[in-house]
């Protein structure tokens, strides 16, 4: 039989919460900052039980992230699971988008839009409310900029709990209409989404919400963690190796600092032979305080009003933009920022290229490729793997008005002669 702690089984490998500031140390729990320094908690887990953890033993899991349920800090019992089963999405390998942008190593395309809801944020809400679920909460919710929202009122549509969710209220018709499908409670907030992050906080304060886990506010550090299952699926999806070179896209900059966590502790524990990898975060021209602050060299990240068509990464005040710059600069790694129709052309160049139709965030991400290995920051000769982080059909008005029908035609030969279909195909 396995015991709980605080309501969280401990057969997981979690042992308490670390500060990323000052290293303070605390009890795991609905807690997300230091009471030292108030800053973020991350955490902490045994290493004797992740290095325990075989290849053989995660291949015999099941095509979904609890293949890597021994090194995620909730217990095993699939039972206990708020889940959609999320996660062993497609590695697609992009020789065609490599030769259009001048990458001669191979490129690969990690497609993290086929997910349940169609976002990498399935991962992060499926370990969140996991978490959540043991330590007592009732009802879920969470402060989002989209995809956030669809996959917490999913995920508690499955799992019967209620849910409020908080976004933007001039948040992509596609987005609002995906989440509000599920039934929750959806709250559009006059406001940017730092606006609605700031609301969130306060109100988990609140006695009303006490029994309320705001996935990405009080059970942060749970929900950070689920990120680290795009690190070991690329990982084993190349044959446990690790990619030379990835890019990501960055709105808080957690899901950058978690691949790069998830790498450093695959080879820790000697799942993969140790080996140098660089980290690059794209961001888009409208929203860009972390890739800024590395221009210029500095730690201050100056918060931005965000603005522009890639509004699920635009959270003008990153909370882990610091832990973001410092990945990229241990690993040698850049990063660089795409304006609006540089997006949208990187949308349509991914989707002519690889068939793989990416919302504004896989646009930004493949069009801050484009620019890495067009200013030489990116080595075109070593492998990389770019994250395709959402679903192109999410956020249609982005190109609506660039693509449609080649032709149109009456339905007879002569008209489709006359319209020109019978030229010569290339
Ligand atoms: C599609 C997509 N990609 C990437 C991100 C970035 O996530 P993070 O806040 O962990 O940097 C988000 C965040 O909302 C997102 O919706
Ligand atoms: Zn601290």
């Amino acid at each position: 039989m396995t015991s709980t702690l605080g309501g969280l089984s401990t057969d997981s490998p979690a042992r308490e919460l670390v500060c990323r500031g000052c290293g303070a140390r605390f009890p795991l729990a609905a807690q997300h900052a230091c009471f030292e320094c108030f800053g973020p908690l991350e955490i902490g887990y045994d290493l004797d039980a992740l290095k325990r953890v075989t290849r053989e033993r995660i291949a015999a899991g099941p095509d979904s992230i609890w293949r890597y349920a021994p090194l995620l800090p909730v217990g095993h019992d699939p039972a206990t699971r708020v889940t959609l089963n999320p996660g062993w999405t497609p590695l697609v390998r992009a020789d065609a988008l490599a030769q259009a942008i001048g990458l001669r190593a191979p490129l690969w395309v990690k497609d993290d839009s086929a997910n349940p809801t169609h976002s990498f944020k399935d991962r992060v809400v499926s370990v969140a409310l996991t978490a959540a679920r043991a330590l007592g909460f009732t009802r879920f919710a969470c402060a989002s900029t989209g995809n956030l929202a669809n996959s917490v009122a999913a995920h508690s549509a499955r799992a019967g709990v209620p849910s409020m969710v908080f976004i933007p209220a001039d948040l992509e018709p596609g987005k609002i209409l995906t989440t509000a499908v599920y039934g929750g409670d959806v709250v559009a907030v006059d406001g940017s989404y730092d606006d609605v992050n700031r609301l969130c906080s306060e109100l988990t304060e609140a006695d009303e919400f006490e029994q309320t886990a705001f996935v990405n506010v009080n059970v942060r550090p749970f929900y950070a963690e689920g990120s680290r299952t795009l690190g070991f699926e690329v990982a084993e999806q190349l044959g446990w190796r690790l990619p030379a070179q990835v890019v990501i896209p960055m709105a808080s900059g957690e899901l950058l600092t978690k691949i790069d966590k998830a790498f450093r502790e695959l080879v820790e524990t000697g799942l993969v032979a140790e080996a140098p990898w660089r980290v690059f975060g794209a961001q888009s021209a409208g929203c860009n305080p972390i890739a800024t602050a590395l221009h210029a060299d500095t730690d201050q990240i100056v918060p931005v009003k965000p603005t522009g068509i890639a509004k699920s990464l635009n959270i003008g005040d990153p909370a882990a933009g610091l832990y973001a710059l410092e990945a990229v600069r241990r690993t040698g790694g850049w990063m660089d920022y795409a304006d609006d129709d540089e997006i949208r052309d990187a949308i349509r160049l991914l989707a002519r290229t690889t068939g793989v139709f990416a919302e504004t965030a896989g646009g930004v991400t493949v069009a801050v490729l484009r620019k890495l290995v067009a200013s030489g920051h990116l080595d075109p000769d070593a492998e990389t793997v770019v994250f395709n982080t959402g679903e192109g059909l999410k956020t249609i008005d982005a190109v609506a008005h660039l693509v449609g029908p080649t032709f149109r035609v009456r339905p007879s030969l002569r008209a489709a002669r006359e319209a020109g279909l019978f030229r010569e195909s290339l």
